[in-house]
Formats: C-alpha cells, sequence, structure tokens
C-alpha cells in the first residue's frame, strides 16, 4: 500500500482543510494511507504526526485553520533538520510529501525536492503573492472580510467626521488592500508597490473634503513605505525565514493625516481577523480542486511540482516557477482604483 505524507507550513488561512479533505478522500479511493504531519516542517522534522482517516476529515470543509496546526519553522535553519526530514520520509514509507503553504514552505519544499524528497506543493497564503498561479485560496475570504471591514468603517467615520485608515495585511504585495479598497470604495488605497509621499496622500483627502465629503478611508497595506521614511515594522527581529514583521504603518499615517489635514483620524489595524473563520465557497472550491491534482502529482510521481490555477484550469508548475519572484500587483489594475482617489 502507497503512503502519502501531508504538512500545513506557514501563516494559516482559510481553506486549508479542504486541501487536506481533498487528498484524504482521493487516496481512499486509491487505496493510499495519508499521515499529516502537524505544525508544518516542525512536525517532520520531530516526527510528529497521525494517519488521516475519512474520520479526520470528516466536517471540515467549512472550518477555517488548520486541522493539521502550522508553524513558521524552517528545515534549512538548523544543522540537522534536514537529515531528520529525509529520516522522517524513510521511517514513515513516504512515497510522497505533500507541503501546502506559502512562499516560505513552498521555498523549502523545494530546495527538499533538490535534496532529495519527494516534494509536491500546493499554494496556499491570504497575500495572493505566489508566482505561477493566477490565484492562492485564502485571498478571497481575506479580501471578503477587509472588504466587510472598510463596509463597517464607512459608518463609524461618516457619523463622527473622521479619517478612518485600516491597515490590512499582504506583506510586500498589495492585493488585498487593493481590491478590498477598490470593493470597498476607499478613497485613498496605500500599496507597497507605490510608494507615495505623506502630502500626496494629504492631497488627496482635503480634494475630497472640499467637495463637501465629512469623512475619508484610507486603505493602507501593512507593506506600503511612505517615500522618504523606512518601511514600518513590528520587531527588529527577523523571522526564521528571515522575513521582516511588518505592522503599524497604519498608526504612523493617522497622526500624519491628523497633523497635515486638521481631520480627526484613527487606525484600525485589520489583523489575523483577515485570516480567521470560515472560507468562502471561492476558496473552498479552489483548495479542493488543488488537493485532486496534488493527489495525482503524488500518484504520477511528478515530484517538485505545484498544483497551480490558470484561468480556469488547475495545471502543474515546477516549484521552482513559485519561488522565483514575488506576485505583485499589476499597474493597469492600480490604475484603475486611482480613478477613485480624493
Ligand atoms: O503571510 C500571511 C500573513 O498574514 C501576512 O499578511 C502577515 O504579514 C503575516 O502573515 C503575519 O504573520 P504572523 O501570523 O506570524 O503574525
Amino acid at each position: 500500500m502507497k503512503r502519502i505524507g501531508m504538512l500545513t507550513g506557514g501563516g494559516d488561512c482559510p481553506g486549508l482543510n479542504a486541501v487536506l479533505r481533498a487528498i484524504v478522500w482521493m487516496a481512499k479511493r486509491e487505496g493510499w494511507t495519508c499521515i499529516g504531519f502537524r505544525q508544518g516542517w516542525k512536525g517532520i522534522i520531530e516526527d510528529n504526526h497521525e494517519e488521516l482517516t475519512m474520520d479526520s476529515v470528516s466536517g471540515i470543509l467549512p472550518r477555517g485553520g488548520t486541522i493539521l496546526r502550522t508553524s513558521r519553522t524552517n528545515p534549512y535553519k538548523n544543522p540537522g533538520d534536514v537529515e531528520r526530514v529525509r529520516e522522517a520520509v524513510k521511517k514513515n514509507r513516504l512515497d510522497a510529501l505533500i507541503a501546502i503553504g506559502g512562499e516560505d514552505t513552498l521555498g523549502a519544499g523545494h530546495k527538499l525536492f533538490k535534496d532529495g524528497v519527494p516534494v509536491i506543493g500546493v499554494p496556499k497564503t491570504i497575500d495572493n503573492d505566489l508566482s505561477a498561479t493566477d490565484y492562492t485560496f485564502g485571498y478571497d475570504t481575506a479580501l471578503n472580510i477587509a472588504t466587510n471591514c472598510i463596509d463597517r468603517l464607512h459608518t463609524t467615520a461618516d457619523s463622527h467626521n473622521r479619517v478612518m485608515v485600516a491597515e490590512i495585511m499582504g506583506r510586500h504585495a498589495g492585493w488585498i488592500a487593493l481590491e478590498s479598497g477598490l470593493a470597498g470604495g476607499a478613497d485613498v488605497i496605500l500599496i507597497p508597490e507605490v510608494p507615495m509621499t505623506a502630502d500626496e496622500i494629504c492631497d488627496f483627502i482635503i480634494r475630497r473634503h472640499k467637495r463637501g465629503k465629512n469623512f475619508s478611508i484610507v486603505a493602507v497595506a501593512e507593506g506600503f513605505s511612505i517615500k522618504g521614511e523606512d518601511l514600518v515594522t513590528t520587531k527588529k527581529e527577523l523571522d526564521a525565514f528571515g522575513h521582516v514583521m511588518l505592522g503599524g504603518v497604519g498608526d504612523r499615517l493617522s497622526k500624519i493625516i491628523e497633523k497635515k489635514t486638521g481631520f480627526e483620524t484613527r487606525c484600525t489595524v485589520l489583523g489575523h481577523i483577515q485570516r480567521g473563520g470560515s472560507p468562502t465557497a471561492f476558496d473552498r472550491v479552489l483548495g479542493t480542486r488543488f488537493g485532486v491534482k496534488a493527489f495525482e502529482l503524488a500518484k504520477f510521481g511528478k515530484f517538485g511540482y505545484m498544483a497551480a490555477l490558470r484561468g480556469r484550469d488547475i495545471v502543474e508548475v515546477p516549484l521552482a516557477d513559485a519561488v522565483g519572484a514575488l506576485k505583485t500587483v499589476p499597474m493597469d489594475l492600480y490604475e484603475t482604483a486611482k480613478m477613485f482617489f480624493g
């Protein structure tokens, strides 16, 4: 009987459970056994696993998070961990290992593949910043949550004649901020791809108030830098993959806006609310389709590949293509959103 391992790594996101469920269903049809490693790469390094059965995945389709839990463990950080991964693959007699994650998890997966581990990837992240796939699951849910938050900020901003700054996740890509700002009718949208000076930002707000509006909504991506200033981060230390911890630009911007425009300003950090709760139908369907594809890749021994969405099609792409470069917001989309600034 063939055996397949799976793990979920990096930040959790809605739709992970749909992928796990799909893999288990596919495996059952083919008579394969499924092993789930807990907490991402940490689980396989420590050989901490459980068998995933049809019972384990029953009822998890609408559930957010991941039943396997997750971590930001990097198997290339501590000496000996890669060898531990190889040993766990051998000991558990795995024919394939499906890594479900974003840039970091898949980056490690790609290196492990080159080091002889039979890795197959599934792309996930609310940030939607992975190349080689049109969308990652988790993004649609986060986008809808952020849009809902912007809708809610409108009524309170209006009641108090305030400028409300919403700080939105997305790391160094502005997808969630841009599209939720566009969908929610934000008056200025600030993304990492397009730095702006504080004066330029305030001009949009002043222009809007001059035409009789008494409130404004600013959607700012956490990775946005005010032109001439450094990126705002919450901590000096880097994470296991060498990334800065973003956060705080919304607060910084609120103070500047209030000072420069004289309008009372508040900041709301949407934070992990954007990653929590039940996945949208889009993310459940995409996660399920990715799970089915990942199992097929395992069945046919196509290691070093990942499931991806191209248009309406689920295709396979080399892991190398996914982790090569960040997928940032295209400028035509930004220009459309900019038509509605101010
Ligand atoms: O990559 C997903 C993400 O939510 C980013 O948008 C955000 O910068 C980061 O993870 C937050 O990480 P953590 O959950 O470790 O605070």
